[in-house]
């Protein structure tokens, strides 16, 4: 809190009050509205909550005019270099970095929670062939609160301890699962010899005719993708899930609704979507059409993997990715990527583009994240889940936070009721 305040008068009643305001470590400050509604009966409006801070939280930071994303104070930048997913999993579950023997505790407990019942392989049984990868991740991890009873007491800081840990080990195996079930080929265990990364690529890749030998350049990038979605403030999904959590749901069915709100295109469906319209745009020569599309204000196209609401600036997760787009394509000898092609030169000319400049609208983390993961050989139907695999520990971690926050209450947004006012039922005798 600081001694600062701001003064709201009431224009007809000439009432003025004076509100708090908050600053925290870094960023904006914020004006404790509380005592409009008490003192005003006043409530706020603000659509899309584009200037409501919802929560306190150590978790992240996002500075949208630089360009910079940090967790526990550590750039992302410099944790996709020098850190692992695991140990990033680590500093949002717990606001350190861990020593060697916390690390050493962490992994191989996250390790050993890999499996899941074998059970819920008869869950996937339900589903047709081609249902949406997403649509099979969002029921069975909705599902896993059937299984972990002792894990759902959320008053409990161990079970939550045990549930966060359960879910940041578990989701890899099962989007896993749903990635095998759609191209017909058996599942895999998780092998506990393996890293995080290895082994969800062994678990997507590996089949049973054959050795399934770990690439470490693919393995780096999947370690990297994973480290770049971890976390992001009060995004669509994890804003979803504190408002599940602060209702008491279990952890499982929270991550869940967060799954659910991931999946829109506006949000983590983002990645798929920017395949599909590169893919549309089809050659360099089109790209011209599509920016006119897309500054078209009575054309609904917008350009995927352009834009976010914080960052008006370069996303620093897309300079990092679109360097891992490069090293996995040398690596798997791919030349010339028509996608690639295309993307680089749609990035060059938005760029340049007076709408994009005007707009503040630069590559956000989905522009390039869509084309490694199609080069790694994972279709587009996937994307998602990877990205729903990777903010698993962003969701528990706010969830976490939300529940130990000692000003956490339910979340219950109020309106302006702009609908008719009250009148008489007439029977419908009397209504023809
Ligand atoms: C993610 O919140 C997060 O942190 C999300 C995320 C995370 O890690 O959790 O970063 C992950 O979701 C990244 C964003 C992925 N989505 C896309 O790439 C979809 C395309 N982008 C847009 O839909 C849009 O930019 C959003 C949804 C990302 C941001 O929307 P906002 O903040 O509500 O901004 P807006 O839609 O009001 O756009 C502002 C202006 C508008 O023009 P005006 O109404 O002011 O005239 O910019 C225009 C928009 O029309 N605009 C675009 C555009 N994005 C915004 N015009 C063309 N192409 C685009 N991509």
């Amino acid at each position: 809190m600081t001694n600062r305040t701001v003064s709201v008068t009431d224009s007809e009643t000439g009432k003025t009050i004076e509100l708090p305001i908050m600053q925290g470590t870094v960023g904006n400050p914020v004006i404790d509205i509380r005592k409009l509604q008490t003192e005003l009966g006043y409530f706020t409006f603000d659509p899309g909550f584009m200037a409501t801070a919802s929560c306190k939280s150590q978790l992240t930071y996002i500075d949208g005019d630089k360009g910079q994303l940090m967790h526990g104070g550590y750039s992302i930048d410099e944790l996709a270099e020098k850190s692992d997913f695991l140990e990033v999993c680590y500093l949002l579950l717990n606001g350190t970095l861990p020593n060697s023997e916390e690390k050493h505790e962490f992994d191989h407990a996250i390790t050993h929670h890999t499996m899941v019942h074998e059970q819920i392989n008869s869950f996937f049984r339900g589903f047709r062939r081609d249902a949406h990868p997403m649509a099979i991740l969002c029921g069975v991890t909705g599902a896993l609160s059937a299984f972990y009873h002792d894990s759902t007491d959320i008053s409990d800081p161990i079970q939550r301890m045990v549930a966060s840990r359960r879910l940041i080990a578990k989701m890899p195996t099962l989007a896993a699962m749903a990635f095998k079930y759609s191209n017909g080929q058996p599942f895999n265990y998780p092998k506990n010899n393996l890293t995080y990364a290895e082994n969800f690529l062994h678990m997507c890749f590996a089949v049973p005719t054959e050795d399934y030998v770990i690439n470490p350049v693919l393995a780096s990038a999947m370690d990297k993708i994973l480290i770049l979605h971890a976390d992001h403030e009060q995004n669509a999904s994890t804003s979803t899930v504190r408002l599940a959590g602060s209702s008491g749901a279990n952890p499982f069915a929270c991550i869940a609704a967060g799954i659910a709100a991931l999946w829109g295109p506006a949000h983590g469906g983002a990645n798929e979507a920017v395949l599909d319209m590169l893919a549309e745009i089809g050659d360099r020569s089109n790209i011209p059409e599509y920016i006119k599309r897309a500054r078209d204000k009575n054309d609904p196209f917008r350009l995927f993997g352009f834009g976010h609401r914080v960052y008006k600036n370069f996303d620093p997760r897309a300079k990092v990715m679109r360097e891992e787009c490069h090293k996995v394509l040398n690596q798997l000898g791919i030349k010339n990527d028509p996608l690639l092609e295309i993307a680089l030169e749609l990035e060059e000319i938005a760029l340049k583009d007076s709408y994009f400049i005007e707009k503040k609208l630069y590559p956000n983390v989905d522009f390039y994240s869509g084309i490694i993961l199609k080069a790694m050989g994972f279709p587009t139907s996937m994307f998602t889940v990877l990205f729903a695999v990777a903010r698993t520990v962003g969701w528990v971690s706010q969830w976490k936070e939300m529940i130990e926050d000692p000003m956490q209450r339910i979340g219950r947004p109020r309106q302006l009721y702009t609908g008719p006012d009250l009148k008489s039922y007439i029977p419908i005798k009397d209504r023809d």
